[in-house]
């Protein structure tokens, strides 16, 4: 059946039902081999990035690269490709996905009885490298105390762009994350105020289409947006129409013709679509600790994953407001909606939190994409 059909049959067909079927779960971890597969004979890091490559990141840039040293150490890198100069200047949330994914690697070895450690560069992302660069240098060593989470919450967290089911979030549920995030010194502040949730919502919609309005930051978001199925198929990164919820041809006439789109009649449709897509919502948390520098971000980065697999463990979805953050304007209104932080803090994060039905599954590059052989790094 496979031969007679022919492969180029096959490949859209095997998407089509990984569509369907949200991608099966048992598929999504199954190491490849690949650069550095001789210097590992344990499979150990292809085992971890198997999971770890379904870390979250801004935009789904997925900017990690992994070269193989020996079994038990490895090398984080940076892809140059797969950085956002204009939307993340700074490069504070880029770095904090990078720091997601060695937890994430983290949780992915432990049943083989070991932990990643990671000793960073510690610097911000250098947008002018053209090779990939060293983000930190891993080792495993024995892991100390339980596992906190099973790996298999990985493969099932996700955004969820979705309508949520209109009860708000358990305040046992928010004092667990709350102490998660205390931990390492951030503060989560949550509110399931009708009037503070709807504020937030219309924040978040006006402050999206005002970045969009934006050439620089809109050229560089399009290249990451995927608005066919096939194109989000065979690309394996950026945002997917089908998990943003919008129409494939209204994303791409929103981009492309956007000054058709940006304004009037059809911008007010497009901003309803995208408050209707979040009725049910009636809960929003923000966070706030220290965000001054690479130390910072990456242990803030560590920290959000591990939020993030908490809420999945409990079934909560999580969709961040990204935009509210980075815009100053947006950022200045809920800073003085909610109160600044402390001189030596800042409000980093924003999101809605709620339960959903099962959101779409976002892709992943294949793990041989994610290992490579002799770079040189500065
Ligand atoms: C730091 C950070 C900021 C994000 N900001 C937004 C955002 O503003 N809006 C949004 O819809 N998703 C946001 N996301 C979610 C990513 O787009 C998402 O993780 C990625 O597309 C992969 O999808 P998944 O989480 O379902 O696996 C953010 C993720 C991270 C790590």
């Amino acid at each position: 059946m496979v031969q007679a059909l022919g492969l180029a049959t096959l490949s859209p067909m095997l998407n089509a039902c990984a569509r369907m079927f949200q991608l099966p779960v048992a598929g999504m971890a199954t190491p490849e081999s690949g650069p550095g597969t001789d210097r590992d004979p344990s499979g150990i890091w292809r085992e971890g990035a198997a999971y770890a490559r379904w870390t979250p990141s801004p935009h789904n840039i997925q900017p990690w690269r992994l070269r193989v040293i020996s079994s038990t150490e490895c090398e984080l890198l940076i892809d140059p490709a797969r950085t956002l100069p204009q939307t993340d200047p700074t490069s504070a949330f880029t770095i904090l996905g990078l720091a997601m994914f060695v937890e994430y690697l983290s949780v992915a070895v432990r049943p083989r009885g070991v932990e990643v450690h990671a000793a960073y560069v510690g610097t911000a992302i250098d947008y002018t490298a053209t090779t990939p660069t060293l983000f930190a240098r891993l080792t495993l060593a024995p892991a100390r105390g339980d596992a906190r989470w099973n790996r298999a919450l990985l493969l099932t967290r996700k955004t969820s762009r979705l309508p949520y089911d209109g009860t708000i979030v358990d305040d046992r549920d928010l004092e667990t994350v709350a102490q998660i995030s205390r931990e390492l010194g951030h503060t989560m502040t949550s509110s399931s105020d009708h009037e503070m949730v709807e504020w937030t919502k219309d924040l978040n919609r006006f402050t999206l289409f005002r970045d969009l309005d934006d050439d620089a930051g809109r050229t560089e978001l399009r290249k990451w947006i995927r608005t066919t199925d096939d194109e989000a198929a065979s690309k394996k990164d950026g945002l997917w129409s089908h998990c943003l919820r919008f129409p494939g041809w209204l994303l791409k006439a929103f981009f492309d013709e956007h000054t058709k789109w940006g304004r009037g009649w059809r911008a007010k449709v497009c901003g309803e679509m995208l408050v209707q897509g979040m009725r049910g919502t009636r809960t929003v948390a923000w966070w706030r600790g220290p965000f001054a520098g690479p130390a910072d971000w990456i242990q803030t980065g560590t920290m959000l994953g591990r939020v993030w697999l908490e809420l999945a463990q409990r079934g909560i979805q999580l969709h961040p407001f990204g935009s509210v953050i980075t815009n100053v304007e947006a950022h200045a209104k809920l800073v003085s909606k909610v109160g600044a932080p402390p001189a030596n803090e800042s409000l980093w994060f924003l999101a809605r939190l709620g339960r959903s039905d099962v959101p779409p599954r976002s892709y992943r590059l294949d793990e041989h994409a994610i290992f490579i052989d002799d770079v040189s790094h500065g």
